[in-house]
């Protein structure tokens, strides 16, 4: 099937300033092989979800306050999914560790991305602006983002791109994190989603069998 879009869900809980580089780069064709078709937010102030209306994609909020429990809220959420019949979920500041059993639903099309070049300064409780604190105090001189795909372990899964960026002497975390996502996060989750959902659509054009 020539030019089929893998259908993409974005799921996020922030300012959703990556889930705009996504959106930004789908506008400007640079994303061709996939379409964003839902944008899932778990928090209600979070500023994705304007984001994602004014793009005109369908957006909903599922709370983990109003659904009750991890596994309501993960059940709330595989029905938005299946509804919109997802293919690829991309978590783009999505600040909720999933159960393993919902990770692995969705085993090799689930992309996360992570403010650091992993596995440095990752792992559980490393996220956000925490993140750039652990990299000055230790003092790196080049830091970065990664792209990688989500298994069981937190920021552990098979890496996808990386690039990385240079710390400046004085720097305080916010300015580090500003420059981390203009020079790496920005640039390399479009790149990542597009690479991923090419890959996915072109493993469906190969034939299952050689010709002789
Ligand atoms: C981004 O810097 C992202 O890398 C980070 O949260 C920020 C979300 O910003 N994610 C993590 O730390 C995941 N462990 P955004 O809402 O503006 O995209």
């Amino acid at each position: 099937m020539l030019n089929r879009k893998i259908r993409i869900a974005v799921f996020a809980s922030g300012g959703g300033t990556n889930l705009q580089a996504i959106l930004d780069a789908q506008e400007a064709g640079k994303i061709h092989s996939g379409e964003v078709c839902l944008v899932i937010v778990n928090r209600e102030s979070a500023y994705a979800a304007e984001r994602a209306k004014k793009a005109g994609i369908k957006t909903v909020i599922i709370t983990k306050k109003k659904t009750g429990s991890q596994e309501a809220f993960e059940a709330a959420i595989l029905k938005e999914l299946e509804k919109e019949k997802i293919e690829l979920i991309v978590l783009a500041g999505f600040m909720n560790v999933l159960s393993e059993a919902f990770i692995r639903h969705y085993e090799k099309r689930m992309l996360n991305i992570h403010p650091s070049l992993l596995p440095s300064f990752g792992g559980q409780g490393f996220y956000g602006l925490l993140v750039h604190e652990k990299a000055l105090e230790r003092g790196v001189k080049v830091t970065g983002a990664t792209v990688h795909y989500v298994n069981e372990l937190v920021d552990g899964g098979e890496i996808i791109m990386q690039k990385a960026v240079d710390v400046k002497d004085g720097d305080t975390p916010e300015e580090l994190q500003l420059r981390v996502m203009h020079e790496a996060e920005w640039i390399i989750y479009p790149e990542a989603v597009e690479k991923v959902c090419a890959e996915m659509t072109a493993k469906e054009e190969q034939p299952c069998r050689k010709k002789e």
